[in-house]
């Protein structure tokens, strides 16, 4: 049997099949409720500043965010579908009285009364985790970047238009909403990378905590040098990056942070990266695969290091197995792919850094998972 004849699983009925396209259509529905529920503000009213669920009728949550009710409804009972939210049994935050029949087990088939439920008085609040998840942007397990950012055109829809004209672009061709979707994204990967995904590369600590010059390569919106800048004060850090708008946002975002004065910026593609003097630790974040030359762009990185510098390559590990690609890691970072390829690139499979910095040259070169769409390859000079 040919391995296309084995491919095709006979066995496979439609009755099978049926379900599994509806799962990605259910998934669809959920992923455009929750980001229709954060663009509106609706998640972040169900929840207090702290985070807290709060629990809320309808009407009480139209009425906090001047919303029209009814819609408001449609997108409540939708955020429960997709375990978004839940029917809270408490009473709702104005000191009405708690739904009484608010067991969903006991009434989804209709109230004693006949009346459709959920109804007006039913109280909504979000499931547990989902406001840390969706809203925390400081939280290392934050999703709601990469909800937003799958849901901008330069992803699906600007793809599509692709297939036919072929066209590719760059990071100065994008609206300035993406490059801060994408700084939304990869703040989960700074969080988890300063400190204690460094701390778990042997010497390198002591280094930063002594003070050192740290070059953030590719380092966009600027979010991860505001992170070493904090973690780090001793260190002389620069941000280096091969678009201007991109650039333009880290140079806002410091002087928000309050951190103007306190890092250098740099308009380079890597591939051409020059400096004064060494640096001993440069980092980079979700950027390696985007490189048009990354063999160059390595050689310049290490040209640059001082002798025992450190080059640390944090970003996705695209799979590189038919089961690892249909996991759910693999099929998010598989929708990712689909804005790569416009600006000509792909996501790289965990094994190509490692192999990539020992045949340039590296020593102690070694690798590990921080999350299952995040891992992390070291090597010093
Ligand atoms: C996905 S963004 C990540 C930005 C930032 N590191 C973060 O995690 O938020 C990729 C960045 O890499 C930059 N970039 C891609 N290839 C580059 C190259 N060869 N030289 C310099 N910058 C590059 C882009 O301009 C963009 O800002």
């Amino acid at each position: 049997m040919t391995t296309t004849q084995a491919a095709i699983r006979p066995s496979t009925t439609l009755a099978e099949q049926a379900p599994l396209l509806l799962t990605h259509v259910a998934g669809y529905v959920a992923h455009r409720t929750a980001a229709i529920g954060l663009r509106s503000g609706l998640i972040r009213a169900l929840a207090d500043p702290e985070g807290n669920a709060v629990g809320c009728t309808v009407h009480q949550l139209a009425a906090r965010l001047r919303l029209d009710p009814f819609p408001v409804g449609v997108w409540c009972r939708a955020a429960l579908a997709a375990r978004l939210c839940e029917v809270a049994t408490e009473a709702p935050t104005d000191g009405s009285p708690a739904d009484g029949t608010a067991d969903p087990r006991t009434t989804l088939s209709g109230r004693a009364s006949g009346t459709a439920w959920p109804d007006d008085t039913t109280v909504y609040r979000l499931a547990p985790h989902i406001a840390t998840l969706l809203t925390d942007r400081d939280h290392p397990a934050y999703l709601g970047g990469v909800v937003l950012a799958l849901e901008q055109p330069e992803v699906f829809d600007r793809f599509e238009s692709s297939l036919v004209t072929g066209n590719r672009m760059w990071w100065n061709d994008c609206r300035p909403e993406w490059i801060d979707s994408v700084a939304d994204t990869g703040a989960p990967f700074y969080r988890r990378l300063i400190p204690s995904g460094l701390e778990r590369i042997p010497g390198l600590t002591g280094l930063l905590r002594t003070g050192c010059r740290v070059l953030d390569s590719a380092c966009g919106a600027g979010g991860g040098l505001i992170a070493l800048a904090r973690e780090y004060p001793r260190c002389e850090i620069t941000g280096v990056d091969g678009d201007q708008q991109s650039l333009d946002r880290a140079q806002r975002n410091l002087g928000e942070a309050g951190l103007a004065g306190s890092v250098r910026l740099v308009h380079s593609a890597l591939e051409d990266l020059t400096a004064d003097e060494p640096i001993a630790v440069v980092i980079n974040n979700i950027s390696m695969h985007e490189c048009r030359d990354i063999d160059g762009a390595i050689d310049r990185i290490r040209a640059l290091l001082d002798s025992d510098g450190y080059f640390v390559i944090s970003d996705f590990p695209f799979p590189d197995t038919v089961e690892a690609l249909q996991s759910v890691p693999g099929r998010v970072m598989s929708g990712i792919q689909f804005f790569e390829a416009q600006i000509d690139d792909q996501l790289q499979p965990r094994a190509v850094y490692p192999a990539l910095l020992q045949r340039k040259g590296f020593r102690d070169v070694d690798q590990f998972d921080i999350s299952p769409v995040h891992t992390v390859t070291f090597g010093r000079k």
